[in-house]
Order: C-alpha cells, then structure tokens, then sequence
C-alpha cells in the first residue's frame, strides 16, 4: 500500500485487521506518525486544547485547520490524512459543511473530513459523500456539544442512551459514512454498534471490541501534563523534553555549551 485510501478500511475489516490513528497538528510529528506506520491521521479540533491553549475544541475555527491539515498533508506519503470540521462549520447546513469540507480538501490536501453527531447530519454526509468527499462520523461523546452534555462524561450507560447510539449509527452508515469514530462509550455498546455495522468503527475510549483505535498523540506519547484514564503513555515525551531542556539551561549557565566542536574557529 503506497497510501492507505478509504477502501483499505473496509479490506481491513473484512479481513480483521485493526486499523490504527493518531491525532497531529504539525508536520514536524506527523512525518515521524508516518514514517512509524500508522495508517490515518486525524487533523482533530483537539488542535484547541491540544496546541493553542484553549480549554476546549469550541474556539477553533476552520482557517487553523486548514493551516494544520496543510502541514500534516505536506509530510505524509503513506497515511491517509482526516480532518476534523470544527465547530461552527457544519451543522447549519449540508451546504454549510459542503463549502468548509471543500475548504480543508482544496487548501488543506485532506482525503477526507470527519463531522460529529448521527441522524442530525446525515443529510450533511449525503451531500459530501455524493460530492466524492469521505466523511468519517463521530459518537459518544462528542466535544463540540460538551455544553449540551454536561462536561466530558462517558455516553451510552442507559439502555435508551445505547440503543440511540446503535441507531445513530446505522443513520450514519446509511448516509454514508466510510467509518464511525466511537469515543468515550462502554465497552459493551461498542462491540455491538461494531457488530451491527458493516463500516468499520475506531474507538477512544470505547474498549478493544472494534475495528481500530485512535488516540490524541500527546496522550499516546506522555506529552502532556495530564491523560484521560482510557489513555495508554507509550513513551514519556514530555519528560524527556522538560531534561532536554533544564540540560540546556544549566550548560549554558555553566559555560559548558557551546564547547570547541560547536564553534567555528575562523
Ligand atoms: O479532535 C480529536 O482529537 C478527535 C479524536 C479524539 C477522535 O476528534
Ligand atoms: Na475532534
């Protein structure tokens, strides 16, 4: 595979095979995502919290996407590049999230985008997916509605709860969706949304009985100062970053750096 295209999701299903995501903001860390085998890429709205500081995904606008995807675009070869649309840029209309789907193919160099909420914007992923534009859906717990849903909670614990996430779902794949993001849900009500599907569903938070897994980069790789319980650190980056750095400090307090081999003698 030179570059893992929405088909290979539905051959990796079929054939069992877990399809691995992480987030990135940058192309300083997608080349290294990419380069390291992972197969897409999730430009998220998490670029809010995650990069710029705020405390949730609701500021961020569609033109620092755009910058984002385009930089996350510019250093992939093999992964297949999603990003999000934001808060704001969709739901107002099918022709709303047409023209902000558009804006993050054309200048951002994404293969596709991915939208949150079922039934409700199922109109909005006819309309991009008969325009040749990939979406991928996004439930359970849904960010850009955090006002709505009382905070970052876990979604689906009630039967009714459950059963409207199954037949969001199904609204969803209907609609056509190429693969459903399922975050935060119990264990349980993924493997039966996977179940009941044909496309395939990517878990944060939503136990190992689905077909593959997405994780906020910084939470996969210890960056940040705080990760969500449902998150693994599989290296300790910040850690390293914060001795690099206090290293760096005390040398050239010291007087120790530069040496001789970092100067140029004429
Ligand atoms: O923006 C994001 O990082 C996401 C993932 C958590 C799925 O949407
Ligand atoms: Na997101």
């Amino acid at each position: 595979r030179k570059r893992i295209r929405v088909h290979h999701l539905a051959e990796d299903k079929a054939a069992g095979r877990r399809t691995t995501m992480l987030t990135a903001y940058d192309a300083l860390t997608a080349r290294i995502f990419d380069q390291a085998g992972i197969d897409m890429l999730l430009v998220g709205d998490s670029l809010g919290n995650v990069v710029l500081g705020h405390e949730t995904t609701i500021p961020v606008t569609l033109d620092e996407l755009v910058v984002a995807t385009r930089s996350v675009a510019r250093a992939t070869t093999r992964a297949l590049v999603l990003a999000d649309l934001p808060f704001g840029s969709y739901e107002a209309s099918p022709q709303q999230a047409h023209a902000s789907a558009v804006r993050l193919l054309k200048e951002g160099g994404a293969h596709a985008v991915k939208l949150e909420g079922g039934a409700r914007v199922a109109e909005h992923v006819a309309l991009l997916t008969g325009s040749g534009i990939p979406v991928f859906g996004h439930l359970g717990f849904t960010p850009q509605s955090e006002n709505m849903l009382g905070g970052k909670r876990v979604q689906g614990r009630s039967d009714e709860a459950a059963e409207r996430i199954c037949e969001d779902a199904v609204a969803l794949q209907e609609a056509g969706v190429v693969a459903v993001v399922l975050e935060m849900i119990p264990a349980p009500v993924a493997a039966r949304v996977t179940e009941i599907l044909r496309v395939p569903t990517i878990g944060i938070g939503a136990g190992s009985e689905v077909d593959g897994q997405v994780l906020v980069w910084t939470d996969m790789a210890g960056m940040g100062d705080w990760s969500p319980r449902f998150a693994k650190q599989f290296g300790q980056v910040g850690a390293a970053l914060t001795r690099a750095t206090q290293d760096y400090v005390a040398e050239v307090q010291a007087g120790t750096f530069p040496a001789r081999e970092h100067q140029f003698d004429e």
